[in-house]
Parts: structure tokens; C-alpha cells; sequence
């Protein structure tokens, strides 16, 4: 018969497990994983495809257990919101997944999110978040190069990066940002600049920081708006307006202009070369689509450190265009998608394209 002294040593030390299990438990941070598809989730045949796979494939709580260290940096849970390449993402999605990380980061038991993501629009589904979500909280999309079968996979490393990332408290209130190749970069800033290596994205003014063996190095914070100081909010987004994105170059035409036009286009991107340049025969058309209502976006496929400056070689002003200022094509498409769901009055659109 066990004497009562040592019974209660026994219960003194099984409670005291408890609760220091308890403590370590509530000491690590709630964080929620948003998969929705891209190489991150990608397989290939064999380990030697590290550029031909199959994006979409594996789901997110096979993301989860192949990467137990996740549980040394925070208590995870995943949701598979969508299982799609990126480059499919429409709109809808874009609202779909807003709508689905503004109300977690409203919940008490979650202190940071990560979206895993393809990386051809990476940079469209950071920089819509980080325009709408009015949280303080970290959200950190990842995404990978190589799928998870390949050989030297960042996928992993990416993905324990992130989580790491958004159970920060040094994150809060940074916007939303992109953890890719050891990077924490602005979703505002960053793109794809590569399409077939490990260091694919770069943000024309720097990373915000880097991450290192689950440590936080930062260098700088976004000066433009956003998240809690944005002026929009997802809440009162139900679906944003078409906004189409013409390319143009040498020997440019008007007819994906008038296209985009007859297909109920509220905005048109121009992505011109150099500063936003307009061909010359292009002018009267884009002054025709501007007299019936329809935005004209000058932006510029040249990227990297500039800014499309207004009234430069075209009079802005005087044909009401706007200019996308450093936003590359694709990132002025959804600001425009999303400033075109609250004003059409073209100076505000001006003011929101300087300020975002
Ligand atoms: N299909 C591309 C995407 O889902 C694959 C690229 C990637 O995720 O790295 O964005």
C-alpha cells in the first residue's frame, strides 16, 4: 500500500506537469494555415522534377505533418480554403479568401495566419489583403519554387519560415507580408521576378527583413497604407468591378482596348514600356474610352526601382488618365479592382494610387 506522503508527492508532481504543459501550451502562439493550392502543394514523379509537377495536389494537413517542427514555433491548425494554381485565382477568390482571414483574425484564439499559395500570383493575393484586412495581426503568404517531392524542396523551409513569421508579435502591424527564400517582403512591394529559381521574388525596394532559423531580422517598414490604416475593408466588398490589364509595345493595336471596353471593363491598366508611354495613334482611342466613363491606368512593364510619373510625356491632366506610380501592372489592377469598389471619381482614384 503506497504510503499517503508519497501519493501526494506523486499528485504534486503529475500537477505540476499539468500546468507547466499547460503554460508551454498557451506560451506558444495560435496559428492558422489557409492553403489554396500551388507548387507548395505541387508533386512531380520524381525527385529529380524540380520544375515539372503538378501544382494543387497535396493537401494542407499533409502539409502540416510533414513538418512536426511546426509545433516548436506555434500551435497550428490548417483549412483548405481552395486547392487551385494560382494562376487560376479570379476575383471571387480573392473576396472569398479576404472575407475568410479578416474573420479569423478577429477571433481571440488566433494570433497570426498564413496563406500557402502559388507563386504566379502571390504578389495580386498579398497586396489585395493587405488593402482590405483591418487586423494588426501578422499574415504571411508563402508559397514555393519546387514541389515537395523534389530534390532541395524550399516548400518546407518556406512554409516553417512563415508560421514562424506570423506567431510573432514583432510582426504585428507590418501589413501583409510574403516569406519566401528566407525574405519577409511587403505584399505591397514584392513580385515575381523569376520564373524557375529558388529567388524568384523581389520587392524593388528591398525586403522589409529577413527570417532565420525562426528569428526575425528586420530593415525597414512599408511607408504606403495599409491594413489597419486603409481606408477599404473587405466587409464591405462583396464582389470587385472587371479591371483588365492591355500589354503594350511596339506595333500596339486598339483592340484588346475596345475590347476590354465592350466587355464592361471599368478600368483599363495600360502597361506601357518605359514611363507608361502611349503610342500616338493609341491617344484618341484611349480618349474615346475615357469620355465614356472608362478609367485609364497608366502603368509601366518596366519595373524595379521607378515610378510612372504623371504628366511626363502625356498630358494627364488634361485627358483625366491616372497614373499607377511604382505598381506594376498586376498589382495596379487590383488596386484599381478595389478603389473602383468605393469611388469613380478619378482625382480620388489619383490620391489612392499615391497613398497605397
Ligand atoms: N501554377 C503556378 C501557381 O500555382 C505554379 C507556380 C508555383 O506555385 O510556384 O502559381
Amino acid at each position: 500500500m503506497m504510503k499517503k506522503s508519497a501519493m501526494r508527492w506523486l499528485l504534486a508532481i503529475a500537477s505540476a506537469i499539468i500546468v507547466s504543459s499547460t503554460a508551454i501550451a498557451q506560451s506558444k502562439p495560435n496559428v492558422v494555415i489557409l492553403a489554396t493550392g500551388g507548387t507548395i502543394a505541387g508533386a512531380g514523379a520524381d525527385v529529380t522534377n524540380s520544375a515539372t509537377y503538378q501544382a494543387a495536389k497535396v493537401p494542407v494537413d499533409k502539409l502540416i505533418a510533414g513538418i512536426p517542427q511546426l509545433n516548436n514555433v506555434a500551435a497550428v491548425r490548417g483549412e483548405q480554403v481552395f486547392q487551385i494554381a494560382s494562376e487560376s485565382f479570379r476575383n471571387d477568390n480573392l473576396v472569398t479568401l479576404g472575407k475568410r482571414v479578416a474573420a479569423l483574425a478577429k477571433q481571440d484564439d488566433v494570433d497570426g495566419i498564413v496563406i500557402t499559395h502559388g507563386t504566379d500570383t502571390t504578389e495580386e493575393t498579398a497586396y489585395f489583403l493587405n488593402l482590405v484586412v483591418h487586423t494588426e495581426k501578422p499574415i504571411v503568404v508563402v508559397a514555393s519554387m519546387r514541389p515537395g517531392t523534389a530534390m532541395s524542396a524550399d516548400g518546407t523551409l518556406n512554409l516553417y519560415s512563415a508560421v514562424s513569421v506570423a506567431g510573432s508579435k514583432d510582426a504585428r502591424g507590418r501589413g501583409v507580408l510574403v516569406v519566401m527564400n528566407d525574405e519577409i517582403d511587403s505584399g505591397r512591394d514584392v513580385t515575381k521576378a523569376v520564373n524557375i529559381k529558388v529567388e524568384a521574388f523581389k520587392s524593388p525596394w528591398g525586403p522589409l527583413g529577413l527570417v532565420v532559423e525562426g528569428k526575425n531580422y528586420w530593415f525597414r517598414k512599408l511607408d504606403k497604407r495599409h491594413t489597419m490604416n486603409s481606408e477599404f475593408d473587405i466587409e464591405k466588398i462583396s464582389a470587385l468591378p472587371l479591371v483588365e490589364i492591355a500589354y503594350a509595345g511596339g506595333n500596339v493595336s486598339d483592340t484588346a482596348y475596345r475590347a476590354f471596353a465592350n466587355a464592361g471593363a471599368k478600368a483599363i491598366i495600360h502597361a506601357g514600356p518605359g514611363n507608361g508611354s502611349v503610342a500616338g495613334p493609341l491617344v484618341p482611342v484611349l480618349q474615346e474610352l475615357r469620355g465614356k466613363g472608362i478609367q485609364i491606368i497608366r502603368s509601366s512593364h518596366v519595373n524595379a526601382g521607378g515610378f510612372v510619373l504623371r504628366n511626363a510625356e502625356q498630358p494627364d491632366d488634361k485627358y483625366d488618365w491616372i497614373v499607377a506610380h511604382d505598381l506594376n501592372p498586376q498589382k495596379a489592377r487590383i488596386l484599381a479592382s478595389v478603389a473602383l469598389s468605393s469611388t469613380q471619381d478619378s482625382r480620388e482614384l489619383q490620391r489612392i494610387f499615391m497613398e497605397y
